[in-house]
């Protein structure tokens, strides 16, 4: 009887043992916030298709929005927008963020973005996803970086999203704060 205890609990031991050897490098990782292993910050501009601009559009109305609230709640829009290193609409794009968002709150001016950022420059090339809400009376929006490609493969952080300007129904800026916290 005593040597079945025995050999009970050191079953029961070894398991325990096998289990916090599984589970602590995961637990081991640590991520803080004030320090990414990348950091890049990009504009992105959005003009949207008015019926003429087609010159300039760089999104377009793919659905149209619903009669529920006053928030264009299910407007889904698709883009191709430039992304700049600096403000400006027309200096040199370096990457170029496609995907789509649509409003989705029926209360207030609420968007979800899910949208890949392409670079294909001599500094980087790769992509970026990047998905999550856009809660726009918020100063400053974290969305998730899920992953990437290139010379972001297998990253992971946050794209801090802050509004730089919003000009009518046509045009609006956003400051985006990508923050990597897995680099390869
Ligand atoms: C579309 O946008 C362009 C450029 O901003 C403007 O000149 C034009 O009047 C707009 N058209 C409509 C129908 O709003
Ligand atoms: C459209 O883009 C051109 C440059 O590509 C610019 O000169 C022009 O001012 C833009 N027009 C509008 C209405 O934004
Ligand atoms: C969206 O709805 C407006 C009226 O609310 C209509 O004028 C317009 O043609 C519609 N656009 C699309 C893409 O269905
Ligand atoms: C990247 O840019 C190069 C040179 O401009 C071009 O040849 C290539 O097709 C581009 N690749 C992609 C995936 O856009």
């Amino acid at each position: 009887m005593a040597r079945l205890v025995e050999k009970i609990l050191c079953i029961l031991f070894s398991l325990l043992v096998i289990a916090s050897c599984s589970v602590s490098p995961v637990h081991s990782r640590k991520f803080k916030p004030s320090e990414p292993c990348k950091r890049i910050v990009l504009y992105y501009h959005d003009i949207l298709f008015n019926g003429t601009n087609v010159a300039n559009a760089t999104s377009a109305k793919a659905a149209n929005k619903t009669n529920l609230g006053d928030f264009k709640f299910g407007m889904l829009v698709v883009f191709d927008d430039p992304m700049t290193k600096d403000h400006h609409l027309l200096s040199p794009p370096v990457a170029r963020a496609q995907g789509f968002y649509f409003y989705d709150m029926k209360t207030t001016y609420n968007a979800w973005f899910a949208y890949t950022l392409l670079f294909n420059s001599t500094e980087h090339k790769g992509t970026l996803n990047i998905m999550g809400a856009d809660m726009m009376d918020q100063e400053t929006r974290d969305l998730s970086v899920v992953g990437g490609t290139g010379d972001f493969f297998m990253a992971r952080g946050i794209a801090t999203f802050q509004t730089d300007t919003f000009q009518g129904a046509d045009y609006f800026r956003v400051q985006m704060d990508i923050k990597l916290y897995e680099c390869y």
